[in-house]
């Protein structure tokens, strides 16, 4: 397992630096498989970087769109985050329909559309146990949570299907299960914003709780963990507080934690 964290300057140089990142891994999907695998994040720290994926030539019916969750509204509710990423991306490209696997919301009962999904899953990828997404993109809420997996909740200690619901204050949501997310061979975290920073300082803390914080359970059993911040996020992070190795990139020496990165930033 390696694991790269980055700290940018802003939430600009976030968008950038992520873009390039995840397009360089579809790329490589792409060359090594044929086709590549994607699930979402939802919440508003991905957005631009899904209008900035808009704007690329990639090949698009090698691309395949899953979400990492879901809240449980119809798909044309403004919080839907199928419609947010269809508004900022998809429909502005070429994909076809056939590649888009939104998570079902419509079964009046958050169970019964997590098997639906995880069925849907199943048949996509065959009898893998754990389906290995080329890429998972995740965010972070200042609770520590990513996905829809809340602090104390049922959802975390799931480990015997792929999809199950998460609940946030009573509201349920359909979510990826922490074994599932683990098995990606990206998995890679965009947060931004100062309000972060308490929960990215404990999840930094060896030895912080992985129920107290969920994206602390975010551990790839054999792939390649990328948390990218921007400043006012990981402002409080310093070395001695990471599991990283440092850079040796004298402009980051202070704000970048992390080992030779293998994609060039400009
Ligand atoms: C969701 C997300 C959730 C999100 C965090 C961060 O459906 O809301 O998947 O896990 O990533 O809440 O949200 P922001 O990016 O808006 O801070």
């Amino acid at each position: 397992m390696t694991k790269y964290l980055e700290i940018l300057d802003d939430q600009l140089e976030l968008i950038k630096r992520s873009r390039r990142i995840v397009v360089s891994r579809i790329q490589e999907a792409i060359a090594r498989r044929g086709i590549c695998t994607i699930a979402l994040a939802g919440g508003s720290t991905p957005k631009p970087l899904y209008e900035k994926l808009a704007q690329e030539n990639l090949p698009w019916e090698q691309i395949h769109i899953f979400w990492g969750d879901e809240r449980y509204v119809p798909a044309d509710h403004p919080d839907s985050n199928q419609r947010m990423a269809r508004q900022a991306w998809l429909d502005q490209v070429p994909m076809p329909p056939n590649n888009i696997h939104p998570m079902p919301t419509d079964a009046a009962d958050p169970y019964l559309d997590a098997a639906t999904y995880d069925a849907t899953l199943r048949a996509f990828f065959g009898d893998q146990t754990w389906p290995a997404f080329d890429i998972i993109l995740l965010g972070m809420g200042d609770d520590g949570h990513t996905a829809s997996l809340f602090p104390q909740t049922a959802a975390l200690a799931v480990s015997d299907r792929l999809i199950t619901v998460g609940e946030k204050q009573g509201e349920p949501r359909l979510t990826f299960t922490v074994p599932l997310i683990n098995a990606a061979h990206h998995i890679i975290f965009l947060v931004a914003g100062h309000n972060k920073q308490e929960a990215l300082q404990q999840i930094f803390h060896s030895e912080a709780d992985g129920f107290a914080y969920p994206s602390k359970l975010i551990e790839p059993d054999h792939g390649i963990l990328w948390w990218l911040l921007d400043a006012a996020a990981g402002d409080r992070l310093t070395p001695h507080d990471t599991i990283y190795q440092t850079n040796p990139h004298p402009a980051l020496q202070n704000k970048t934690i992390l080992s030779p990165v293998p994609i060039p930033r400009s």
